[in-house]
C-alpha cells in the first residue's frame, strides 16, 4: 500500500508514523485510518522494529480529531462503522508487542487525544493542547475517549473535560498525569527518540511481557493482575534474553538481547 496521508519511516529499530494531512490539521479520515492500520500491520510483522513513535506533520497539530467533514455526512449506522474503524485501528496500539510513544507536537483533540491516550505514554511540546471537544459538535468521543481518559486521569476530571469540551495545555496535562514529559517544541522529537532508543535496546520478550501485564492487569482486580504478572514473569525465564541479561550482570558486561524464546 502506498501512503498518501501518513509517513512511515524506520530508523535504528524505531518506527515513526507521522499523520500527514497538515492542511486539515492531520484530521483522521477513513483513508488515513486505513493507511494507519496497514502501517500497524507492518510494525507488528517486523521483528527489527523495537519501538513505535506517533506524531503529526507541521508545527500546529498532532491530530485535530476525526474528520468533521466525514462525520457531518454520517447516519447512525455509518457513525457506528466510522467509530468502529477508528477504534479498531487505535486499539491495535496497546496490543502491539513493543512500546508506543505519542509525540504530541500541537493540537491533540477528539480522535487525536484518543489516539495519544492509547499509546504507552505521551511526551508533549510546550505548545501542545489536549481536549475532547466533541460536545461542541453535538456528539461525544467515539474513538475510546470516554473510557481511556477517565481511567487515566480519573472520572471527575474526565467528566469536566468531556462535558465542557475545554482544552488543556501541556503543563496542565502533565499535572494531571496525562503527559509524562514536556519539551520545548524543537526538542520534542530528540527527547522522544532518546527514550525510544533506550527501550529499543531492551529484550523484546521482557518488554512485551511488561506491556501485556500492565495493560491486561489494568482491566482486572489486583489479585487477577498479580496472577497475570506471575505468568508473564515466568514466560520471561523461557527467553534467551533472561539468561543473557542475568549472565551479563554476573559477568559484569553489557547484555546482547536477541528477543527469542530459548530452544532448550
Ligand atoms: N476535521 C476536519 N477538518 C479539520 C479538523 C477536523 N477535526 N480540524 C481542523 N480542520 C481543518 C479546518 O476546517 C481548516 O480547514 P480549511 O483551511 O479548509 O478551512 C484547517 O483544518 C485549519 O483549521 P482552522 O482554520 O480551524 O485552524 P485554527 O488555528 O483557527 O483552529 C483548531 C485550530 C482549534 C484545532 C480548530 O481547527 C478546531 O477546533 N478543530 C476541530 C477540533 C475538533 O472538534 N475535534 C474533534 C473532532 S470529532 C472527533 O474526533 C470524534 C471522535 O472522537 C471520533
Amino acid at each position: 500500500m502506498t501512503y498518501e496521508h501518513i509517513l512511515f519511516t524506520v530508523k535504528d529499530h524505531v518506527a515513526t508514523i507521522t499523520f500527514n494531512r497538515p492542511k486539515a490539521l492531520n484530521a483522521l479520515n477513513r483513508a488515513l485510518l486505513a493507511e494507519f492500520a496497514n502501517a500497524i500491520d507492518q510494525v507488528e510483522d517486523r521483528e527489527d522494529i523495537h519501538a513505535l513513535v506517533l506524531t503529526g506533520s507541521g508545527d500546529k497539530a498532532f491530530v485535530a480529531g476525526a474528520d468533521i467533514t466525514e462525520i457531518n455526512q454520517l447516519d447512525p449506522l455509518g457513525a457506528k462503522h466510522f467509530a468502529r474503524q477508528g477504534l479498531d485501528a487505535i486499539n491495535r496500539l496497546p496490543q502491539l508487542p513493543i512500546p508506543v510513544i505519542a509525540a504530541v507536537n500541537g493540537y491533540a483533540l477528539g480522535g487525536g487525544s484518543e489516539m495519544a491516550l492509547a499509546c504507552d505514554f505521551i511526551y508533549a511540546a510546550e505548545t501542545a493542547n489536549f481536549g475532547l471537544p466533541e460536545i461542541n459538535l453535538g456528539i461525544i468521543p467515539g474513538f475510546g475517549g470516554t473510557q481511556r481518559l477517565a481511567r487515566l486521569i480519573g472520572a471527575n476530571m474526565a467528566r469536566e473535560m468531556i462535558y465542557t469540551g475545554k482544552m488543556i495545555d501541556a503543563t496542565e496535562a502533565l499535572r494531571l498525569g496525562m503527559v509524562n514529559k514536556v519539551f520545548a517544541p524543537e526538542q520534542l522529537m530528540a527527547g522522544v527518540m532518546e527514550t525510544a532508543a533506550v527501550m529499543a535496546q531492551k529484550g523484546r520478550v521482557a518488554l512485551r511481557a511488561a506491556k501485556q501485564a500492565i495493560n491486561n492487569g489494568l482491566n482486572v482486580d489486583l489479585a487477577s493482575g498479580l496472577a497475570l504478572e506471575n505468568d508473564a514473569f515466568a514466560l520471561c525465564l523461557a527467553s534467551t534474553d533472561a539468561r543473557e541479561g542475568t549472565s551479563a550482570f554476573l559477568e559484569k558486561r553489557k547484555p546482547d538481547f536477541k528477543g527469542t524464546l530459548s530452544s532448550s
